[in-house]
C-alpha cells in the first residue's frame, strides 16, 4: 500500500493518543501469569499486539476480545505434552518476551515471524537463556527458535550488553515463570514498562539505582494478584503528531492520554531544547505509569547535539527525530545510536535514503548521523521513498512531506497497522493531507 502526503498548514485539534503497542503487549503476556480473570482496557488493537494475542491462544490461554477490552481468563488448556507454534509477525517485543515466557514454562515451542523479524539478532536472548538453562536452537542465531523443553537454573546474575528492554523483560519473564531469583545490572536504563507491571501485580521486585545505571532483583515465590489493568497511550505514536505540529505552520494540536514514562519520552527535553513549544497538561498516573495531554504549537527549530546516554529513550523516536532536525536551523547529531541497525529495518539506512529523497544532507558512521537542517527546506518536485516495510520510516517521510510543494509518496505503508491502525483518519481528523492511495 502506498500513501502520500503534501503541504498541510493550521494544523488544530484534540486527538486521543493510541494504546501503548508495548504495554498493551506486557499487559496480556504478564495478564497470562494470573489465576484470576482481568480486563484490560485501552488496548492497542493493532498487528504486533494481536501477534502477541494469538501466540498466547496457541500457548492455551483464553483471551476474549469484546468491544474494546480484552479479557484473560484464567482457564488454561493444557499444552504441556504438545509443540506449541507461535507466529509472531513483525513483532519483535512479542517475540522476544514470549520467549522468555516459553523457556521458563518447560514446554516445547517453535517461534517465528515474518522476513523482517526472522532477520533481527536474537543471540541476545538465546545465550543468556540458555546460560540460564533452556536449550534453544536457532538458525544462525535468528529466527525460527526452536525450544526443547528443560529445567532453568534456580538463580541467576547477569550484566546487560545492550540497553535493551525487550532482553530486560525476556529475562525477567523466564525467571518469573520458573520461579528463579533474578538480578541484572543494568548499565544503561532502558524502558521499565515491565518492572512497573510486575509490580503493579504484585511481583516481588526491587530496582537498586546507582550513578549511571541500576541492578534489578527479582525474587521467588511471586504471588500476582488479578487486578484489571489500564493502558495507557503510545509516547511513540505521539511523538508522530508533536513533530507535524512542530514542523507545520500555524498548528496547534492536543493530545490527550499520551504515556510519558521518565524511560521513554526524552524526546519531549530534547524537542524543548530545539525550541519546541510543548505543554505537559493533567498529569495523574494509571496502573503505576504516568500520563498527561500533551499541547503542541509551531515553533522555529534549531539543532542540537544528542549523545549515546539519551538513545535509550530516544529509540524509537529517532525517525521522526531525524524529520524534525531537516526543518531545524543548522546541524543535528545523534551519536551511539548503533541499534537502530536492527530494528525493524536497519533504520539509519532508511533514514539516510529517505534524507538523500528530499535532498537534506547528511553525515553518517555506523552509528551515528548528522542532519544539516534548513528551516526553509522544501520539495518542489514529486519524491518517492521506501519505508523498508518499517512502520516508523512510513510515518516519519509522510510527516516530512506535510512542509512540501509537492508530494512525498511513500511505499509499502501497510506496516503502519502494526503501531497506529488510525494513523490516517488521526491526521485527517487535525487537517493534515495524508493519503493512500
Ligand atoms: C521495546 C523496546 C525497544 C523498542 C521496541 C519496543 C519494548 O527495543 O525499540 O520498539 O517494548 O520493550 P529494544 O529493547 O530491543 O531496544
Amino acid at each position: 500500500m502506498k500513501a502520500s502526503s503534501k503541504r498541510s498548514n493550521n494544523l488544530q485539534g484534540t486527538v486521543s493518543c493510541p494504546g501503548d503497542k508495548s504495554i498493551s503487549q506486557r499487559s496480556v503476556i504478564i495478564g497470562s501469569l494470573l489465576e484470576e480473570d482481568i480486563q484490560i482496557s485501552g488496548f492497542l488493537f493493532a498487528e504486533d499486539p494481536l501477534s502477541t494475542i494469538g501466540a498466547l491462544r496457541n500457548l492455551g490461554h483464553e483471551i476474549e476480545i469484546n468491544d474494546d477490552m480484552v479479557l484473560l481468563k484464567n482457564t488454561r488448556k493444557n499444552i504441556y505434552d504438545k509443540k506449541v507454534f507461535c507466529n509472531l509477525g513483525n513483532s519483535g517485543t512479542g517475540f522476544r518476551l514470549i520467549a522468555g515466557l516459553i523457556a521458563g514454562q518447560e514446554i516445547n515451542a517453535e517461534l517465528t515471524g515474518d522476513d523482517s523479524l526472522c532477520k533481527r539478532p536474537m543471540n541476545r536472548i538465546i545465550n543468556p537463556l540458555n546460560e540460564m538453562g533452556a536449550k534453544i536452537e536457532s538458525n544462525k542465531g535468528c529466527a525460527p527458535l526452536i525450544f526443547n523443553k528443560s529445567q532453568l537454573v534456580k538463580e541467576f546474575l547477569y550484566e546487560m550488553p545492550i540497553a535493551s528492554a525487550q532482553l530486560k523483560s525476556c529475562l525477567l519473564l523466564a525467571a518469573i515463570s520458573s520461579n528463579m531469583k533474578l538480578t541484572l545490572h543494568e548499565k544503561k536504563v532502558s524502558r521499565d514498562h515491565t518492572e512497573r507491571m510486575l509490580k503493579y501485580f504484585g511481583a516481588n521486585l526491587t530496582t537498586k539505582k546507582y550513578e549511571g545505571g541500576q541492578d534489578i532483583i527479582l525474587d521467588t515465590n511471586n504471588k500476582l494478584r488479578g487486578k484489571d489493568y489500564s493502558v495507557v497511550g503510545d509516547f511513540s505514536s505521539a511523538s508522530f503528531l508533536i513533530v507535524a505540529a512542530l514542523i507545520t505552520k500555524d498548528s496547534s494540536i492536543t493530545i490527550k492520554n499520551v504515556g510519558i514514562n521518565e524511560t521513554r519520552c526524552t524526546l519531549i527535553e530534547i524537542l524543548k531544547i530545539m525550541g519546541a513549544d510543548i505543554n505537559i497538561k493533567n498529569r495523574s498516573i494509571c496502573c503505576d505509569e504516568e500520563v498527561a495531554d500533551i499541547e503542541v504549537s509551531s515553533s522555529a527549530l534549531s539543532g542540537i547535539s544528542i549523545e549515546e546516554e539519551s538513545i535509550p529513550k530516544i529509540i524509537d523516536e529517532i525517525p521522526i527525530l531525524s524529520i524534525a532536525a531537516c526543518f531545524a536551523e543548522g546541524e543535528t547529531s545523534i551519536t551511539g545510536a548503533g541499534e537502530l541497525r536492527f530494528k525493524e529495518s536497519d533504520r539509519l539506512m532508511a533514514i539516510e535514503e529517505g534524507l538523500k529523497r528530499i535532498g537534506v544532507s547528511y553525515k553518517s558512521s555506523d552509528d551515528s548521523i548528522v542532519i544539516m537542517g534548513n528551516r526553509d527546506l522544501n520539495v518542489s518536485k514529486e519524491v518517492n521513498i521506501d519505508s523498508f516495510g518499517d512502520h516508523r520510516i512510513a510515518m516519519s517521510f509522510l510527516i516530512a512531506g506535510l512542509r512540501f510543494d509537492s508530494e512525498v509518496h511513500v511505499n509499502d505503508c501497510k506496516n503502519i497497522d502494526t503501531s497506529f491502525p488510525r494513523f490516517f483518519e488521526t491526521f485527517a481528523s487535525l487537517g493534515a493531507e495524508i493519503k493512500t492511495a
